[in-house]
C-alpha cells in the first residue's frame, strides 16, 4: 500500500492549515450546448444530485450484513490508508474542530470522517458506543472525485469525474466474507478499475471507471451500449453491484437479480438520470494544449486519419446510429488474456466513446490499455495502418486534449 504521509503528520497539517471554511464551489463548468440538451428542471436535478451523492438504496444489507466491511473500516482503516485506497474527503463537510490532536478520536479518524459524512461515496450509521453500525455506498464512490483544494484527496466534490485513484477491488477484498479465490480476483483490478460483471458471469476483466458527465444527447450508455438511457445502467449497478433493494432483469445476458422485498431504486431513477444529464464535460485547463498543433490535428481527425467517421457530431460519437464489432475496434484483445469485454455484454459490440473532456481521464479505452492520448493515436496508426508520421500523431493528440 502506498504511503502518503504518516498519520500524525497528516492531521498536524490539517490542523495547521486550519481551514474548513465550508465554502462550496460548483464544479461544473458551463457549457450551454450540453446544458440545454439536458432535462433542466432545477428541483429534479437537485433531487438527483442528493441521490447521486448520498443514496445507498438500502445497500447496507450487502456491505454491512453480507460483506461486513463496517467492521474492517471501523477497526483497521486509518484516514491515511483510506486516502491511499483512493477514497476522497469532502472538504465542505469537514469540521476540523473535531480533529484536535491528542483527541481520543484521533485513533479512529475514519470513523470521525464518516460521522461528518465527509467520505465521498460512503454512508455510515453508528451505535451507542460510537462504533460503525452500518455502512453503505453511493454512486459518488466511483463517479466523483475532489479537486484536492486542501491536500491530495481532500477538496471540493467534482461529480461525474471518474475516481481513477479508487482501488475498489482492494476495498472489497478486505471483506472477511469472501473466499481466497474471490479476494485474489478483486485484488487483481488495481486503481481506477472495476469489473461490473464479475459477480454475475464469474469472468474477470476489469474496465476503467468512466466519467458520468457529458452524456446528454447520447442514446447508448456503457462501453458496449447496453442501454438506451442512463437509467437502464443505473438500475443495473444499483441492484447488481451496489446491492441496493430492487430488481434488475436482462434477458440478453441472463442477469436477473432481486434484493430485498422492497424497491428503493425505481422511483429515484428519473431524478438520478436528470442530474447526470446536467453534468457537462470539463473544459481543458488553460494552456494545457498547443492550439496550433490542435488545429492541424483536427484536419487529420476529420480527414485522412478517418477518426470522424465514427467520432462524429457534437459529442464525437455515432452511438445514436450504430455500435461496432470488436474486430473494428483497436482496444481488443484484452490485456493479460482476459475475456473480450464485449462478449460478456448485452450487445457484444462497442460504442464509439464520446470525446468531450477526454483530456481529463487517462488511461484510455475500456480496458485502460492506452496510458496517454498519444498512445491512443499510435494504437490506431498501427492497428489501422493509417501511415501517420510522429508529428501527425502529436497533432491529433493535441486536438484530443482540446476537446
Ligand atoms: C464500484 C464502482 C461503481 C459504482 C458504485 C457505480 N458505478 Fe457507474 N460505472 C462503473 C463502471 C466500471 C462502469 C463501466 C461499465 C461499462 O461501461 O460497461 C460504469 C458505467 C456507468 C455509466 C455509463 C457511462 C457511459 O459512458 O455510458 C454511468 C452513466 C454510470 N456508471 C453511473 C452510475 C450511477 C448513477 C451509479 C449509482 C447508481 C453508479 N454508476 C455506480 C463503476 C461504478
Ligand atoms: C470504427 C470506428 C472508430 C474509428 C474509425 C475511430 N474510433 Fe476511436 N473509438 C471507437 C470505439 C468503439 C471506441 C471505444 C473503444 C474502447 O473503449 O475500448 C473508441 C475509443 C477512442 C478513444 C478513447 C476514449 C476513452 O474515453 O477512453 C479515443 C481517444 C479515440 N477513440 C480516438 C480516436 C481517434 C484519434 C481516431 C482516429 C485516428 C479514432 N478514434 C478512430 C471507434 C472508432
Amino acid at each position: 500500500m502506498k504511503k502518503i504521509l504518516p498519520c500524525s503528520c497528516m492531521w498536524a497539517l490539517l490542523a495547521l492549515v486550519g481551514c474548513g471554511t465550508g465554502s462550496s464551489t460548483d464544479s461544473e463548468s458551463p457549457d450551454d450546448s450540453e446544458a440545454t440538451a439536458a432535462v433542466n428542471d432545477p428541483a429534479t436535478i437537485e433531487a438527483g444530485k442528493q441521490i447521486f451523492r448520498f443514496d445507498t438504496f438500502g445497500n447496507e444489507t450487502y456491505w454491512t450484513e453480507k460483506l461486513r466491511l463496517h467492521e474492517i473500516v471501523d477497526e483497521q482503516v486509518q484516514p491515511v490508508e483510506a486516502l491511499a485506497l483512493g477514497l476522497k474527503v469532502d472538504l465542505d463537510k469537514l469540521d476540523f474542530t473535531k480533529f484536535v490532536l491528542k483527541n481520543p478520536l484521533f485513533a479512529s479518524g475514519t470513523r470521525e470522517l464518516l460521522r461528518q459524512d465527509a467520505v465521498v461515496g460512503l454512508k455510515a450509521t453508528f451505535d451507542e458506543q460510537g462504533r460503525i453500525k452500518t455502512l453503505g455506498v453511493t454512486c459518488a464512490l466511483c463517479h466523483s472525485t475532489v479537486d484536492n483544494a486542501l491536500l491530495p484527496g481532500i477538496g471540493h466534490r467534482l461529480d461525474g469525474w471518474p475516481n481513477r485513484d479508487l482501488d475498489a477491488g482492494a476495498i472489497i477484498a478486505m471483506s472477511p466474507a469472501l473466499t481466497a479465490e474471490q479476494k485474489a480476483v478483486y485484488k487483481s483490478w488495481g486503481k481506477g478499475k472495476y469489473d461490473p460483471r464479475y459477480n454475475q458471469d464469474g469472468r474477470n476483466g476489469p474496465v476503467v471507471i468512466p466519467p458520468a458527465y457529458g452524456l446528454a444527447g447520447i442514446k447508448r450508455v456503457t462501453f458496449t451500449g447496453d442501454g438506451d438511457e442512463i437509467a437502464y445502467w443505473n438500475r443495473y449497478v444499483g441492484v447488481t453491484q451496489m446491492g441496493g433493494h430492487g430488481t434488475f432483469t436482462e434477458p440478453r445476458t441472463g442477469v436477473s437479480v432481486t434484493n430485498g422485498s422492497d424497491d428503493l431504486i425505481s422511483s429515484k431513477l428519473p431524478a438520478l438520470q436528470a442530474y447526470q444529464l446536467s453534468l457537462v464535460a470539463p473544459r481543458p485547463p488553460a494552456g494545457s494544449f498547443d492550439a496550433k498543433a490542435a488545429q492541424r490535428g483536427k484536419v487529420l481527425f476529420d480527414g485522412t486519419a478517418g477518426c470522424a467517421t465514427c467520432h462524429s457530431g457534437p459529442k464525437f460519437t455515432d452511438a445514436n446510429t450504430r455500435l461496432h464489432a470488436p474486430a473494428e475496434v483497436v482496444s481488443e484483445p484484452e490485456p493479460d488474456g482476459a475475456p473480450s469485454y464485449a462478449s460478456r455484454s448485452a450487445t457484444k459490440q462497442y460504442r464509439t466513446s464520446p470525446l468531450r473532456g477526454v483530456w481529463q481521464h487517462p488511461p484510455y479505452f475500456h480496458n485502460g490499455t492506452a496510458p496517454t492520448l498519444e498512445a491512443v493515436v499510435s494504437t490506431y496508426n498501427t492497428r489501422k495502418s493509417l501511415g501517420l508520421s510522429e508529428a501527425d500523431i502529436e497533432d491529433i493528440a493535441e486536438y484530443l486534449k482540446s476537446l
